[in-house]
């Protein structure tokens, strides 16, 4: 069974699609809950008893996007989507980044830059930054980052293991010049990779050279491992290289098979209701989901090519300066599994 929470703004819209799709490969044990801000409304709380509950029984998380303007006073959306992540345990944030030949326009980017990028950001999510102590008066505030040599570990761990399967290059990136918790995270990199992960040549990089980096030469990346903060910013940059935030997908993993598969943008609320979201960042979480929870490795490369067809075939929202309807493009998905 796979827990569905479309959540908030563009949300419903783009997860709408995505569930056609799972539809069209055979995939219809499906329930939905109320997730994020939809569920402040309904319960008072962003992540009620039940569909924290039903998350735990499922199989995978299907999740939009929570959050507008609406909840900007606690109880917040985005304090329910941390804690889902923390209670699952799902440690490890897959954020892939390819550019796709027929979006190099899309690309605020040149388009012999961004040409044949192909790299994945192994983004920490259940420590560091967002989950230290804090605190705030009326004039001071406190956010505090920590890591331990295990989480650090068992992360560094999921992005060797991955590079050893593609380009066998892993780029660790911290703050080594100035943060404690990243000389730790440094030093148990080295440790990781040198021990159990020979083959991987492994490298470090300050977060703000990377940021550069990706900018300048984004094909030099293959497998990239950082901490928290610096991934969720990475990836928000990094979406330029693939011409528009709407298409990129992310899984979320820990220990077990059981994973959260959710776009990695937000929840729009300018766009939301309009039918124009780009819905394929959803699509391919839900083709990340079935390879890596339900092992469907045929029904996942399947959407994959729908995906890669269709836009190829032009179909794209107007994010990607095309005039497709989020409907339009799930039908063109499901039009070519
Ligand atoms: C993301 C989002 C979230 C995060 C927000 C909504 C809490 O930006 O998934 O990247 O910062 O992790
Ligand atoms: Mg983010």
């Amino acid at each position: 069974m796979i827990a569905v929470l479309p959540g908030d703004g563009i949300g419903p819209e783009v997860i709408a699609e995505a569930v056609r799709v799972l539809d069209a490969v055979g995939i219809t044990d499906l329930r939905e809950a109320k997730f994020g801000g939809c569920a402040i409304d309904a319960t008072g709380a962003p992540l009620p008893d039940q569909t924290l509950a039903l998350c735990k029984e499922a199989d995978a998380i299907l999740l939009g996007a929570v959050g507008g303007p609406n909840w900007d006073k606690p109880p917040r959306p985005e304090a329910g989507l941390l804690t889902l992540r923390k209670e699952l345990g799902v440690y490890a944030n897959l954020r892939p980044v390819a550019a796709h030949r027929r979006l190099a326009h899309a690309s605020t980017l040149r388009p012999e830059v961004v040409e044949g990028v192909d790299l994945i950001i192994v983004r920490e999510l259940t420590g560091g930054i967002y989950f230290g102590n804090k605190a705030s008066t009326a004039d001071s505030a406190f956010d505090t980052c920590a890591y331990t040599e295990h989480e650090v570990a068992r992360l560094v761990r999921i992005g060797a293991a991955l590079a050893q399967r593609r380009r066998k290059r892993l780029c660790s990136v911290d703050k080594a010049n100035v943060l404690e918790t990243s000389r730790l995270w440094r030093r148990v990199a080295e440790k990781v990779v040198d021990e159990e992960f020979p083959d991987v040549l492994l490298t470090h990089q300050l977060v703000d050279s990377c940021a550069m980096q990706l900018i300048r030469d984004p094909r030099a990346f293959d497998v990239i491992v950082t901490e928290n903060m610096f991934g969720d910013i990475l990836s928000d940059e990094a979406a330029m290289i693939a011409g528009s935030i709407g298409m990129l997908p992310s899984a979320s993993l820990g220990d077990g098979a059981r994973g959260l598969y959710e776009p990695i943008h937000g929840s729009a609320p300018d766009i939301a209701g309009k039918g124009i979201a780009n819905p394929l960042g959803t699509i391919l979480s839900a083709a990340m989901m079935l390879r890596l929870s339900l092992r469907m490795h045929a029904e996942a490369d399947a959407i994959e090519g729908a995906v890669s067809a269709a836009v190829e075939r032009g179909v794209l929202t107007r994010d990607l300066g095309g005039t497709a309807s989020c409907r339009e493009v799930g039908d063109a998905v499901v039009g070519g599994l």
